[in-house]
């Protein structure tokens, strides 16, 4: 080991290409360390003495290289059982010098070493597997190592078919029930890890792993006569496992015990309910031998056990028809159970009773009669008068007359009811009778779904706030029934549709409810209002159409037949928009344009509508406002003034100026109305009136007009303006607020007036 540390020290590092591998031989190196110092202790006279001896110098610088590591298996990598098979490991060393090398091989099977040898020659390492058997199978690998260094062959893989035939012994072939069997199952030859199969007529009852190749099992039969008993092994190669074939066959005998479990049932040929029943399960030992194995017996009804006892077990009960299950007698021995069955049927001393009722629906309240009866009975054992029955619970206010038969008034609400039949102190329940009872209808309601509208149709509804579904609605009219509707759950609604002709129709409508066998309940009279769609609308016009001229109040009066409230729009033709649009409870309502002037003519007409949503249109009315009388005098008045002025002024112009004459003209202003203010315009353009009037509309033209003349006839102006004109003012001032079309006026009235209130006269240029 010393040496080998030396060498280690000393090798060529051209070879340490395996840094692991060094670290590997570190290690062992550290393990045998103790061991080391020991050594060291005892040589270190002679190293100190080889270190400067020449030949221990040449030792520790010689090299070598393991150029290769194959490993073979012989004769093949695939063989069969028993050949004898040899792992081979050849090793390529190449070294400088003659010395001897000292090489580890190191074999490994699926990673687990399994042999190492120490060779100091170049011979290949051979590894003999003799007699090969399948646990040998495994990929096999050879490591060499030459002082700490190392490597390693690649894998290779041995296959070995074939396993041994398992072999089965038994120490019985005869046993009785109770006893055991010792098996022993041989898988001969065989090495590695085993898993053992033992079978029972086929069937697998035990396995097991062992690292042998013998296994021993114990086990009882399940059941009496013969069982053929076998074994198999399977050898485990991870990750695979190869399974040997069938072994021998041994045929076992089962015998049973001679003691066995009797069970008695005492009773009377034909057991009835209430009948006592005496029952006994006992042991019988047909053969008398010595079974002195503990035993123990249990006598169960079902699933419930009766009782239990070592030789002997009694019971007592009374018969019942209802309970299930047969009755059972079993033995305990050990790990044997024997039972004995029987079945008892028993026969109904009378049926279940049946609980109804009569009327098969029945109202608050109302009578009613139970019956509850036992429709079948055991007439060899009881007579029908021994049968009672009884309700439950028992505090009903019911009376009972005959007997199962119980009658009187219905509760107001649901209940159960169950009835009991007795007899021979058995009892039996009828199922659960649920009672509910029915609600009466209450006086129905009649309404209008919506509006009622004369002469389309309209819903009527018919409701009872209470009363039990189905309920039956009736409408009628003048008693005479229309139509039936059935309303079977709460969301639907007993609707019908009917169209009157007459407002007073509506009355003669009623509905009638029913929900049982009473007489059905009817409702008042129905009472809402009916619509009248509007008919015959007329646009009437004051004053009188001929009569209409400028300065008038006009009045557009709407009228129509229908019921009110009335919706009225009055319409200019021409005008998409209305006029002026008004709701009354009134058949008739007016439209007022006040102070109207010239381009209030026009076409007008109005249209009305009501809660029936027909609307209805009157004839058309054509207006033509008129000029004012006094207007066309002026026209001519001025006229002559304007005329007579010019002569004047002509003569004043060549001859000496008159003022009289002037203020005589003056007199003839003042005595105007203010509307007149629209002269100063007229008399420039006098010769077409019409002309000046459309003139008027437009105040831009009208100014323009109007300066030139001002200029002429400054002191005409200024008298106009103390003229006593507030009414007048006022009045223009209200037609100029309440009607659009009159706004045009306005410039004018601000131009008598300066100082009107309407702040959008300001900004228009008087002076
Ligand atoms: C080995 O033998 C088995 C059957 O004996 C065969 O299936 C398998 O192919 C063989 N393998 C080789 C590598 O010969
Ligand atoms: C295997 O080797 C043994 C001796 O080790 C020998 O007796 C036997 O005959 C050999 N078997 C075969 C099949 O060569
Ligand atoms: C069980 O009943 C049988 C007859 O029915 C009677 O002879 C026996 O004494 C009873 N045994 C017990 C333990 O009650
Ligand atoms: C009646 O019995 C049924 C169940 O059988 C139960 O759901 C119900 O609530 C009972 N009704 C009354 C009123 O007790
Ligand atoms: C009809 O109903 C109105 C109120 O909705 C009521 O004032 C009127 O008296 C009722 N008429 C009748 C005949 O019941």
């Amino acid at each position: 080991m010393h040496i080998q540390t030396d060498g280690h020290t000393t090798f060529n590092p051209a070879y340490s290409h395996q840094a692991v591998d060094l670290q590997d031989s570190q290690q062992q190196e550290r393990q045998c360390s103790s061991d080391r110092m020991g050594l060291l202790l005892l040589l270190t006279s002679s190293l100190l003495s080889s270190y400067f001896h020449p030949g221990i110098v040449v030792d520790a610088q010689r090299s070598f290289a393991i150029r290769n590591i194959v490993l073979s298996l012989e004769p093949s990598t695939n063989v069969t059982r028993d050949t004898n098979v040899t792992v081979r490991c050849k090793a390529i060393v190449s070294s400088s010098g003659s010395e001897v090398l000292s090489r580890e091989y190191t074999i490994y099977k699926d990673s687990q070493k399994v042999y190492t040898k120490n060779s100091s020659t170049s011979e290949d390492l051979l590894y003999p597997l003799p007699g090969a058997r399948v646990s040998n199978t495994g990929k096999y690998r050879c490591k060499i190592n030459i002082e700490g260094k190392e490597r390693k062959s690649e894998a290779t893989k041995l296959t070995v078919t074939g396993l041994s035939k398992p072999v089965l012994h038994l120490n019985k072939y005869v046993v009785n029930e109770e006893e055991e069997v010792t098996a022993s199952c041989t898988a001969p030859g065989e090495t590695g890890s085993i898993f053992f199969y033992f079978y029972e007529d086929s069937k697998e009852i035990l396995e097991n792993r062992v690292n042998s190749n013998q296994l021993e099992a114990k086990f009882r039969f399940s059941s009496i006569g013969h069982h053929t008993i076998n074994c198999a092994y399977a050898v485990l190669i991870i990750p695979d496992s190869f399974m040997s074939e069938q072994s021998n066959m041994i045929t076992v005998s089962v015998k049973e015990l001679s003691i066995t479990p009797v069970l008695e049932i005492f009773s009377q040929s034909r057991v009835y309910e209430g009948d006592q029943l005496n029952i006994s399960c006992t042991i019988r030992n047909s053969v008398n031998s010595s079974v002195n194995i503990t035993h123990n017996l249990y006598l169960s009804h079902g699933t419930k056990l009766l009782s239990s006892g070592e030789t002997k077990v009694n019971h007592s009960m009374v018969a019942l028809a209802k309970d299930p299950g047969d009755f059972e007698c079993r033995l305990e021995m050990g790990h044997v159970d024997k039972v004995t069955t029987k079945m008892v049927s028993v026969t109904e001393l009378f049926s279940a009773p049946t609980l109804t009722m009569s009327p098969a629906e029945v109202f608050q309240k109302e009578y009613m009669t139970l019956t509850c009866k036992s429709e079948n009975y055991a007439s060899e054992r009881i007579t029908r008068e021994e049968l009672s029955y009884t309700l439950e619970p028992p505090d009903i206010p019911l009376t009972s007359m005959k007997p199962g038969v119980f009658s009187g008034k219905a509760l107001q609400f649901d209940f159960n009811y169950t009835c009991v039949a007795q007899a021979k102190g058995i009892v039996k329940h009828s199922d659960t009778l649920t009672v509910y009872p029915k609600v009466s209808v209450s006086i129905p309601k009649i309404s209008v779904v919506g509006k009622a509208v004369l002469g389309q149709p309209f819903r009527i509804l018919c409701q009872s706030d209470t009363g039990s579904f189905p309920i039956n609605y009736t409408l009628i009219r003048d008693y005479e029934q229309l139509s039936t509707t059935t309303v079977k759950l709460p969301p639907q609604e007993a609707l019908f549709t009917v169209t009157i002709s007459r407002p007073d129709e509506i009355s003669k409508y009623m509905c009638r409810a029913k929900n049982n066998h009473r007489e059905a309940l009817l409702s008042k009279r129905l009472n809402a209002t009916v619509i009248v769609p509007l008919t015959d609308p007329t646009l009437t016009v004051l004053p009188h159409i001929p009569e209409i001229s400028e300065g008038d109040h006009l009045y557009l009066i709407c009228g129509t037949k229908g019921s009110p409230p009335v919706t009225f729009k009055w319409y200019r033709d021409g005008n998409k928009q209305p006029l002026f649009t008004t709701t009354t409870d009134k058949n008739n309502t007016h439209y007022q344009v006040s102070h109207l002037s010239k381009e209030h003519s026009g076409t007008y007409y109005c249209e009305a509508v009501n809660h029936a949503n027909i609307v209805v249109r009157s004839e058309k009315v054509t207006i033509e406002v008129r000029m004012a009388l006094w207007k066309k005098a002026v026209i001519g008045g001025v006229c002559l003034v304007v005329v007579s002025m010019l002569v004047v002024a002509c003569v004043l112009y060549f001859k000496s100026k008159r003022v009289r004459v002037v203020r005589a003209a003056v007199s003839v202003w003042s005595e105007r109305p203010p509307e007149a203010a629209n002269d100063e315009e007229s008399s420039v353009v006098s010769s077409e009136p019409d002309v000046e009037y459309t003139e008027v509309v437009h105040p831009q033209p009208v100014d323009t007009v109007r300066v030139p003349l001002r200029k002429g006839t400054d002191t005409v102006y200024s008298e106009l303006k103390n003229l006593p004109h507030g009414d007048a003012d006022h009045h223009d001032y209200q037609g100029s607020v309440e009607y659009a079309e009159l706004n045009s006026d306005r410039p004018e009235i601000s131009h008598h007036l300066p100082e009107a209130n309407d702040p959008q006269d300001l900004p228009v240029p008087v002076d």
